[in-house]
């Protein structure tokens, strides 16, 4: 069978293509014959059919750099991120996840029937569930400056982690859009990463520590590779996975399920569920 995901001719989107799992995302999807357009705040680093600069903290820019994308579009990747320190909070909400759902309102209108929005979120978004009520009122803001009053207004419920906070949202955001997306053909769900390699990752241990971001290793034992997490998030893009929803599919080494069934420690994620907790 050839063109095995159905990527071939395709018109597709990724943004944060220039670095890590984006540029792996933006690879993959070249090599499987997909027009890409890469998106990032800093220069495209490998050779995709057009490259756009964009910055995800800048609702005008998005507009504009929306605005140029031709439609049908096949697929958004949304894989641009910051890890928050020394990235400031504010920035890391912004790019994570409301440029991040702005950028993919101002798509929507241009994507095809059949369409995906795949987004990356990570294992950080553990026990996302029990924070729906928070979660729900910046979901519930209308566009991108109505998100920005919100998070003005409720510094205190979501500063304790941009990063933390932006990753419980998106999770429950797959859940929250697809009842809508779904009656235009459009599918969205998101991956949860566990621990990988990419220029993220010394950000991480200089605040965490090492031995604090290595309790999210699952019973894989290691890190994982950028192209590790590209290949799901590719594979869940594509129009094979026609069904599949709504979903978040961790992509942790199964840290998760040890997690859930008491197999594995992570302090972090306890201290952070704390935290989250005192917000509501
Ligand atoms: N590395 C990990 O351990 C890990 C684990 C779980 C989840 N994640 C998530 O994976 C995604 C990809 O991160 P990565 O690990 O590949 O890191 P990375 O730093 O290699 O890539 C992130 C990309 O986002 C871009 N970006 C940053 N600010 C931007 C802005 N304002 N506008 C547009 N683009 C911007 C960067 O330029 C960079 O190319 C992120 O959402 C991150 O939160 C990473």
């Amino acid at each position: 069978m050839e063109d095995v995901l159905g990527y071939q001719g395709k018109s597709v989107v990724v943004t944060g293509a220039a670095s890590g799992m984006g540029q792996a995302t933006a690879q993959i999807l070249t090599e499987l014959g997909a027009s890409v357009t890469a998106l990032d705040i800093k220069p495209a680093t490998i050779p995709v059919a057009r490259a756009l600069q964009i910055d995800l903290r800048d609702k005008a820019n998005i507009e504009e750099v929306a605005a140029t994308i031709d439609g049908p579009i096949d697929g958004l990747f949304s894989c641009a991120g910051l890890p928050g320190p020394p990235f400031s909070e504010w920035d890391t909400i912004l790019v994570n996840f409301v440029g991040a759902r702005h950028l993919a309102e101002a798509l929507v209108p241009k994507m095809s029937e059949g369409s995906a929005i795949s987004v990356i979120s990570s294992s950080a978004a553990i026990g996302w569930q029990g924070h729906i009520k928070v979660i729900t009122e910046l979901l519930e803001t209308e566009g991108f400056d109505a998100a920005v009053a919100w998070l003005t207004a409720n510094e205190k419920k979501w500063s304790w982690s941009g990063y933390a906070y932006s990753k419980y949202i998106i999770d429950a955001w797959v859940g929250w859009w697809y009842p809508e997306l779904g009656r235009r053909g459009i599918r969205i769900n998101c991956i949860n990463p566990g621990p990988t390699e990419t220029a993220m990752m010394p950000a991480f241990q200089d605040l965490m520590g090492k031995d604090t971001v290595d309790q999210a290793i699952g019973p894989v034992g290691r890190y994982s590779t950028a192209e590790e997490q590209a290949w799901p998030l590719v594979c869940l893009g594509s129009p094979r996975l026609s069904y599949v929803g709504g979903e978040v599919l961790w992509t942790d080494g199964g840290w998760n399920g040890a997690m859930t069934m008491g197999r594995h420690q992570a302090q972090w994620a306890d201290t952070a569920a704390d935290e989250m907790s005192k917000t509501h």
